[in-house]
């Protein structure tokens, strides 16, 4: 089953949460400054073994000092009206972040955030419904799979997604 929550993704008591990150992978602003302010410098300094994560893709940290141990940083596509692979970019971040989950057997609880609903525009009634087939697909793997959500915008865009009737495809 999949869980919705509305809450601040930084203080769940899961294995790992998903960040929505930016491709140069160093920290920003919305959900992606508070994982780095709440995990601590250390964060930044690991993730520098990278320089950079296509939009589409993901990589996995340790969670240093958040409840989470670990963070995953998938990054989303900037929404440009839909006419540049969106969706399925969306649909790969998601994709790519259960992978990266499913090779660690000490994950069996991982929690989503709203990836490209924020700074990156991409409208929430179709993220919603990505994020939800891409959870169905994967939920099975796991003992929970958390919708976890800030605004009410996207809070209702999840229930719609997660109604019986919902499941309409993604794009
Ligand atoms: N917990 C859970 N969700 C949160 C939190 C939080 N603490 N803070 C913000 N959110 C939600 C927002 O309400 C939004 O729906 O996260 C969702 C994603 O919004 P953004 O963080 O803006 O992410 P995105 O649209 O993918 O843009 C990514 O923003 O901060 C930069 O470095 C990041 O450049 C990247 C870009």
């Amino acid at each position: 089953m999949i869980e919705l929550l509305r809450d601040d993704i930084t203080t769940l008591r899961v294995d790992a949460i998903v960040n929505a990150a930016s491709p140069a992978l160093r920290g920003g602003g919305g959900v992606d400054g508070a994982i780095h302010a709440a995990a601590g410098p250390e964060l930044l300094e690991e993730l520098h073994r990278w320089t950079h994560c296509r939009p589409g893709s993901a990589v996995i940290t340790s969670g240093h000092r958040l409840p989470a141990r670990y963070v995953i940083h998938a990054v989303g596509p900037v929404w440009h009206g839909g006419s540049q692979a969106e969706p399925a970019l969306l649909r790969g971040a998601y994709d790519t972040a259960f992978e990266l989950a499913r090779e660690r057997a000490d994950i069996r609880t991982i929690a989503f955030s709203a990836i490209s609903t924020g700074v990156y525009g991409f409208p929430k009634p179709l993220a919603a419904r990505i994020a939800v087939a891409a959870m169905r697909d994967n939920e099975h793997h796991f003992d929970r799979v958390i919708a976890c959500v800030f605004d009410e915008d996207n809070a209702a865009a999840y229930r719609a997604a997660l109604a019986p009737d919902g499941d309409l495809p993604a794009a």
